[in-house]
């Protein structure tokens, strides 16, 4: 039975040096703004899918072993493979890598995402019923939306808009969302959340800040406890929904609270980019303003383009024979989603932004597409999170119409594959386009 192919020296360095190293310095889960400023412009994102494009050609195989730091790790190169991986079973190919562990181990040890097996069985319907994973609407989506537009109105008082008012304004909005209204000026549970991640950025690795991440951590968690227990049944908040899930022995409902949070981040992340990309397109703006069918393609296309998690790692937990490529046990399996998500081969017009692709209103569903994951671990909270994306990109344009200030996110040119959202800037103007 043949091994998949291994990348040389050389190369297993090109992936390592645009793939790799770029995300190590602009930080894995909180973006460090200067590094990330300096990055920006190389848009090494792009060099990395002409390297991963290349390994393809030359070795013709579904993925292509590298070296990295922790060993050689199975980079995917076909969309078949990709669904393979992400649409079969979890237990043969475990979410909870050890390269997770070590950046979010600290702050979301009881999370779903680092669980398997039985206790994986248990988090995931959890997770589920309170996200309202798979349904149309989730419960409180009125009492969400209502709360949005109350807490974005300040920022239209003038026509800069502010991007950075715009991010604290979400965060704000989780608090509410997920803790309840009692948390809304909780701004400590936000800090302790990014000082959490700022050590996930190193791996927890610095030693010497482990005993302040601890004291962190355990306040941080105490304050989620505290809300939780405070929850009443009639509040319309993911901790008041807490009862009425199902839940066992392992499911530690609190434990669940900390990726959410973080989860958080995207939507304003999502509907800004793609305020942006319609900033520069009329025509689309227009459509968008009224169409909130066509708002979430918006959304859809600004996850193939931008994918806010780039590499999804799964770990073998049994041999796999991928038609006749044997797998081994153990092995870590990579899928670069901004690869696939713009795979000239399999994409028309890969760079540009063109919603229209998503119109027929069927869930895209080609094997290429997972900015959510796919299959049994897929995003628990996709369904949420479109929601409210697609909500706020509407509450932007309801009687508003913006002009792109910047060159960048021209969305008549080639995109680039890096973005630096809060660098994007709009202008704010009152009706309908002219
Ligand atoms: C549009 C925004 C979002 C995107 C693009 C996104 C993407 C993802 C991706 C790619 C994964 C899989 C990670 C992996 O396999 O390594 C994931 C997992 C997950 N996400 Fe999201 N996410 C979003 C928002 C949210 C929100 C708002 C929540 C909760 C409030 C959430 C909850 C979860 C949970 C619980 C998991 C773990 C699923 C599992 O392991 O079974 N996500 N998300």
């Amino acid at each position: 039975m043949p091994e998949l192919p291994h990348a040389s020296g050389v190369e297993s360095l090109r992936v390592f040096g645009t793939l790799v190293l770029p995300r190590l310095l602009r930080g894995l889960i909180l973006a460090r703004p200067r590094m990330d400023a300096a990055l920006a412009p190389l848009d090494m994102a792009r060099h990395s899918c002409r390297v991963l494009a290349a390994l393809r050609e030359r070795y013709r195989a579904p993925a292509v072993w590298v070296h990295g730091m922790g060993g050689d790790q199975l980079i995917v190169l076909d969309a078949g493979t990709v669904t393979r991986i992400l649409d079969g079973p979890v237990e043969t190919y475990a979410v909870d890598t050890e390269d997770k562990w070590a950046v979010v181990g600290p702050v979301q040890p009881d999370s779903l995402l680092l669980s398997r097996g039985e206790i994986r069985a248990e988090r995931r319907p959890f997770n589920e019923a309170v996200l309202g994973y798979g349904r149309a609407a989730h419960p409180f989506a009125d009492h969400f939306q209502d709360v949005l537009i109350k807490e974005l109105a300040p920022l239209f008082a003038n026509s800069a808009f502010p991007a950075a008012s715009y991010f604290e304004a979400f965060a704000r909005l989780a608090r509410r969302f997920i803790l309840g209204d009692a948390a809304a000026d909780d701004a400590a549970i936000t800090d302790a959340m990014r000082a959490l991640r700022a050590e996930g950025n190193w791996l927890n690795r610095r030693r010497w800040r482990a005993e302040r991440t601890r004291a962190i951590a355990d306040q941080f968690t105490a304050r989620l406890h505290r809300y939780a227990d405070a929850a009443r049944p009639d509040e319309k908040s993911l901790v008041a929904s807490f009862a009425s899930a199902p839940c066992g022995p392992h499911t530690a409902p609190v434990g669940q609270i900390p990726h959410w949070l973080m989860a958080f981040d995207l939507p304003p992340l999502l509907s800004l980019t793609a305020l942006t990309l319609l900033a520069g397109d009329p025509a689309r703006q227009e459509r968008a303003a009224t169409d909130a069918a066509f708002r979430r393609t918006c959304i859809l296309e600004v996850l193939r383009l931008w994918p806010p998690v780039p590499l999804l790692a799964r770990e073998t937990t049994e041999t796999a024979d991928w038609d006749g490529w044997i797998v081994p046990a153990g092995s870590t399996v990579l899928v670069p989603t901004p690869f696939h998500g713009r795979d000239p081969a399999t994409v028309s017009d890969p760079d540009r932004f063109v919603p229209e692709r998503w119109d027929d209103g069927a869930e895209p569903d080609p094997p290429w597409y997972a900015p959510f994951s796919r299959g049994g671990a897929e995003c628990a909270g996709r369904d949420l999170a479109l929601t409210l994306t697609v909500a706020a990109l509407g509450e932007l344009l309801r009687g508003r119409r913006f002009d792109r200030t910047t060159a960048r996110l021209d969305p008549k040119r080639a995109l680039p594959y890096t973005i630096r959202v809060r660098d994007l800037q709009v202008r704010m103007r009152a009706g309908s386009s002219r």
